[in-house]
């Protein structure tokens, strides 16, 4: 039987590529978010096969609903071997208007629900003795981004690190924890936040590749990451950004 992978925030955007990559490379996928109908819907767009995916609710602000998201998906499929934390908020407010509130909000969905996935999920793989997480940074984690907000900048880059301190934890365990650092996708969510002004400047001036980046390509990434063979890559962050950030 094929491996199980759990997707956080995959009914809209790129949750939803890699679902269809994790598919078509043959995983079984459970496809989680805030609302059951969002899972249910994207889950019967990618295939009409319930044995290979299905939709779960699964609001990353709650601990208890990555417990009930486990137990559900390992009732379903008969177990699960990995989890990508992937919901996140992605809000541009400029830096100096974040209110308290909004940050908060922000680093609760991004970062705090990044730790409940690999507290929960990291446990169940530790039993184990096998798993693989994979968490969404950002390039905005690592340079502070072109475009996004302090709050959604700062959340990454605290799951960069926190994917570090997982990785030490659960290494010895068969349990590898890494990060995948996107710059500007070609995605909805660019196109509606960026004005078509600025993102042909972007395009002319800023990214060296001139290109947004490929959601289908995360998609193969996250799939390498997530594969048996992967055993040897830990803690790492993968970077993706079309030449905006090189190290
Ligand atoms: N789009 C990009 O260019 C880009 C670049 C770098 C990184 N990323 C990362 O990729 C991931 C996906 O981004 P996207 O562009 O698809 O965003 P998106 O806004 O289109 O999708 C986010 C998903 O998360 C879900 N979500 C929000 N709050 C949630 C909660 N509390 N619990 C569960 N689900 C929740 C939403 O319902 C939505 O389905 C994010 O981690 C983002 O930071 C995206």
């Amino acid at each position: 039987m094929k491996d199980v992978i759990v997707i956080t925030g995959a009914g809209q955007g790129l949750g939803a590529c890699i679902a269809k990559a994790l598919l078509n490379s043959g995983f079984r996928v459970a496809i989680t978010d805030v609302s059951q109908d969002k899972a249910a819907a994207a889950a019967q767009t990618l295939s009409e096969d319930t044995s290979l995916v299905a939709g779960f609710k699964l609001d990353v602000t709650q601990k208890a609903d990555f417990k009930q998201a486990l137990s559900d998906v390992e009732a379903y499929f008969g177990g699960v071997q990995g989890l990508v934390n992937n919901a996140a908020m992605t809000l541009t407010t400029p830096v100096m208007d974040v209110t308290a509130e909004e940050f908060d909000n922000v680093l609760r969905v991004n970062l705090r629900g990044t730790l409940f996935g690999c507290q929960v999920f990291g446990a169940y793989f530790a039993d184990k003795n096998y798993g693989r997480i994979v968490n969404m940074a950002s390039l905005a984690g690592q340079n502070g981004g072109t475009a996004s907000g302090v709050h959604y900048a700062s959340s990454k880059g605290g799951i960069i690190t926190m994917t570090k301190v997982f990785a030490g934890h659960l290494a010895a365990k068969g349990v590898t924890v890494n990060a995948v650092a996107p710059g500007p996708m070609d995605l909805p969510i660019v196109h509606e936040l960026v004005s078509p002004e600025k993102l042909a400047h972007l395009l002319d001036n800023v990214i060296p590749v001139k290109a947004l980046g490929s959601p289908d390509f995360i998609g193969a990434m996250v799939t390498q990451l997530v594969s048996r063979d992967a055993f040897g890559v830990t803690g790492a962050t993968w970077d993706a950004n079309g030449g905006l950030s090189m190290r």
